[in-house]
């Protein structure tokens, strides 16, 4: 995260509780392995609505030990969307298995449910083959709530039972989401949310599990600290761990700023509806709520560029300026080693189109009108000049 532009793409919401919180850790002498993992837990559990929580180092730690749970194995598939941060995917590869994709819904960037339903059908009928694998059948699907709207997940977990998959939420953009009034979190197997600095809410480095499997708490618990059982002595391991933890002062800093979590979701909605609102009648669109969403979760504010235009351009000239802005998201299967796995152009042509014209801008709880106002004229400005 870049603090050298004059108007930043992101910036953490820290107020002086947040300073307090973390100075009694620091004194307190206990910086890991404390009350604070505790107390963050069940105020997340408690805030999604889940039996159990359990903290971890980062979002991408969260969805590792979930596929593991998962029972994700060698040769497996996973399947998820091309159109996220590129963790979604990766974890399928750190256990030797492989991401499969299902392209997105050209208006809400979320994976596609038609298209999941017709994967899983090709996938059923023996007739689905990609990059060189035969595809048998699908283990996981990690379904992902893209940019903090959650995808269809009344559809995707009635395919999951039809065919048997264990589905996983990454949530790691969407703490707060609501889908057809329910919080996201416990649709699935498990939900996960993450809390690096440009997130709704920040623990510096971290992210949670959240379920109502009291099971996957358990193991999720055990993995992310080496193994060891619970009570056990510090050198008993009974099964494949990680260094996963949450220390204390990211945990403090998670409580500290979870006592807020609704005042900080309804300002980044205030500044989302402000951007709407100045975007009105341009040749700018803004981002699509779905019927079902009844409650975003802003994460970051993305609009669409006009087809055709020049966006590497805009964004040097925004940058000239001052003012940070990111290609959200770059389609996962056409990073360079994905390309090595024999993924191509043209396997999945909405994620791919919709990408080359999606722009995120300078998104944070404190940014000012004038500022909001600002970046939207030099938007304007760059695609009437470069564009
Ligand atoms: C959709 C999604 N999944 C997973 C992650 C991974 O989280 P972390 O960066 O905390 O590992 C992120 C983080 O940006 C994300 O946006």
């Amino acid at each position: 995260m870049s603090l050298n532009f004059r108007i930043p793409l992101a910036k953490p919401d820290i107020n002086e509780d947040d300073v307090k919180a973390v100075e009694e850790v620091l004194r307190s002498s206990i910086l890991s392995i404390g009350p604070k993992v505790v107390e963050f837990e069940k105020m997340m559990a408690d805030y999604v609505g889940a039996k159990c929580a359990v903290a971890v180092n980062s979002g991408t730690s969260a969805l590792h030990l979930l596929v593991r749970i998962a029972g994700l194995e060698p040769g497996d598939f996973l399947v998820t969307t091309p159109f996220t941060f590129i963790a979604s995917a990766n974890v399928a590869l750190f256990e030797r298995a492989f991401p499969i994709f299902v392209d997105i819904d050209e208006k809400t960037l979320n994976m596609d449910a038609d298209a999941l339903e017709d994967l899983l059908i090709k996938v059923r009928k023996g007739d689905f083959e990609i990059c060189g694998h035969k595809v048998n059948r699908v283990k996981i699907l990690m379904g992902v709530d893209i940019l903090g709207q959650p995808m269809d997940w009344d559809r995707a977990l009635k395919l999951c039972e039809e065919h048997g998959i264990t589905a996983i939420e990454d949530s790691c953009e969407a703490i707060g989401a609501e889908y057809k009034g329910r919080r996201i979190g416990t649709f699935g197997l498990a939900g996960t949310f993450a809390f690096y600095p440009n997130k709704q809410i920040t623990t510096g480095e971290g992210g949670i599990i959240v379920s109502n499997n009291l099971e996957v708490c358990a193991l999720a618990k055990s993995m992310r600290n080496q193994g060891r059982g619970e009570g056990d002595a510090w050198l008993h391991h009974v099964r494949l761990g990680y260094n996963y933890r949450l220390d204390e002062m990211s945990a403090a800093l998670g409580v500290s700023q979870m006592k807020r979590i609704d005042t900080i979701l309804d300002r980044r909605a205030e500044v989302a509806t402000k951007y709407n609102e100045l975007f009105q009648n341009t040749s700018v669109e803004t981002h699509y709520i779905a019927p079902y969403t009844t409650r975003m979760s802003w994460f970051v504010y993305v609009v669409r560029l006009p087809e055709g235009s020049n966006r590497d351009k805009i964004m040097e000239y925004m940058a000239e300026k001052g003012i940070q802005t990111r290609n959200y998201f770059a389609c996962v299967h056409l990073q360079p080693f994905y390309r090595k796995m024999n993924y191509t152009e043209g396997m999945y042509p909405v994620a791919e189109k919709i990408s080359k014209r999606t722009l995120a801008l300078p998104f944070f709880n404190q940014i000012k009108p004038e500022e909001q106002e600002e970046v939207v004229s030099t938007l304007l400005e760059a695609l009437e000049r470069v564009g």
